[in-house]
């Protein structure tokens, strides 16, 4: 392990540094690289272990899109074997392209890795066909539920488990799915254009379930969602990384409820992560519940202008 790694084994912040504004920068803005974390003070570590490789690790990664749009700015991150790691962060801090990222997708939307390393069970990844990834076990459920409309709920599990190469067991599967969602096998026949948007949520954890991956990459799931349904749909997601052992790195908006299933958390901001700590610390930290659970005066502000904010209320009084 590195020593920046080993540092961001607790919660650090990035201070003072000039370029952590939001939304993406042109390249020549990080020509200086990206910050260490640099006061990292001893906190608790994550309940994982954290002397065990991780699973995934992204290695001051760089994306690009269009060739010059500088969207991530030397982010890293792990997630350990068997855990469940947050990814928090307001509207385009880029979650959405961290997780596209991994899973091989940016192709889609003329992006790409343009500098560092991901790291999937000791392989480098970044670069790789995304089909190739799928067949690593990483599966990606896009942010928005995506589900074939016009195919039944079966009809979507069936294709979800299409991925592995070979019809056996795919019944058994199907079977496992409505065992975690049994909305869903009561409409086991129905079009899931026809889903009420919560069960079509289920249904696209469901269809990455029926892949059987060793980990699973959730963008968003709460997205739209009532309270309590959100609340069930963590559950599912909690046991679902307990009974099958997934590994699941969970991007999320709604910290507090994220940060209720999650191990470990990560913030970003502009590209790279500002914060991060084991999920209970980063619960607690002021800082965090003053921006990003709600819980302090004042409006939505980045992590940074609290954190100035702060030491100016300390100031004054
Ligand atoms: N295809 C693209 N081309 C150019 N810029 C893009 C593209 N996709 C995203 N971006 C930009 O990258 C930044 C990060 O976007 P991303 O979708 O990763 O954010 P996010 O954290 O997932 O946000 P949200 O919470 O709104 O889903 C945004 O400023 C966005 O405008
Ligand atoms: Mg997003």
């Amino acid at each position: 392990m590195t020593d920046s790694a080993s540092d961001r084994r607790s919660v650090a912040a990035s201070n003072g540094r000039s370029d952590a504004g939001s939304g993406p920068a042109r390249r020549s803005d990080a020509a200086s690289g990206p910050a260490p974390r640099s006061d990292a003070a001893a906190g608790p570590a994550p309940r994982s272990d954290p002397d065990a490789t991780p699973l995934l690790g992204l290695n001051n990664i760089e994306v690009l899109y269009d060739d010059v749009i500088l969207v991530l700015r030397g982010l890293s991150l792990e997630v350990a074997e068997g855990g469940i790691a947050a990814l928090l962060g307001s509207n385009g801090a880029g979650k959405t392209t961290t997780l596209k990222a991994i899973s091989g997708l940016l192709y889609v939307e003329d992006g790409e890795v343009s500098d560092g390393t991901i790291v999937f069970d000791g392989e480098e990844i970044q670069g790789m066909d995304a089909h190739r990834i799928v067949e690593k076990g990483v599966f990606q459920v896009l942010e928005g539920r995506r589900v074939f409309e016009h195919l039944t709920v079966r009809e979507n599990l069936l294709a979800g488990g299409y991925t592995r190469g070979t019809r056996r067991g795919l019944n058994a599967d199907a079977d496992k799915v409505y065992h975690y969602f049994p909305a869903l096998a009561e409409r086991r026949g129905q079009l899931a254009g026809h889903l009420s948007g919560g069960e079509q949520q289920m249904l696209a954890l469901g269809r990455a379930l029926m892949a059987s991956p060793r980990m699973m990459l959730l963008d968003e799931p709460s997205l739209g969602l009532a309270p309590m349904l959100v609340e069930s749909i963590f559950e599912i997601v909690r046991r679902i990384n307990r009974e099958e052992g997934t590994t699941i790195l969970l991007v999320e908006q709604n910290a507090r409820v994220a940060l209720s299933v999650a191990d470990y958390g990560y913030i970003m901001e502009g590209g790279r992560v500002v914060l991060e700590g084991a999920a209970e610390e980063l619960r607690t930290n002021e800082d965090v519940k003053e921006f990003y659970l709600g819980l302090g005066d004042g409006g939505r502000r980045s992590y940074r202008d609290v954190k100035h904010y702060r030491r100016r209320k300390r100031w004054l009084s």
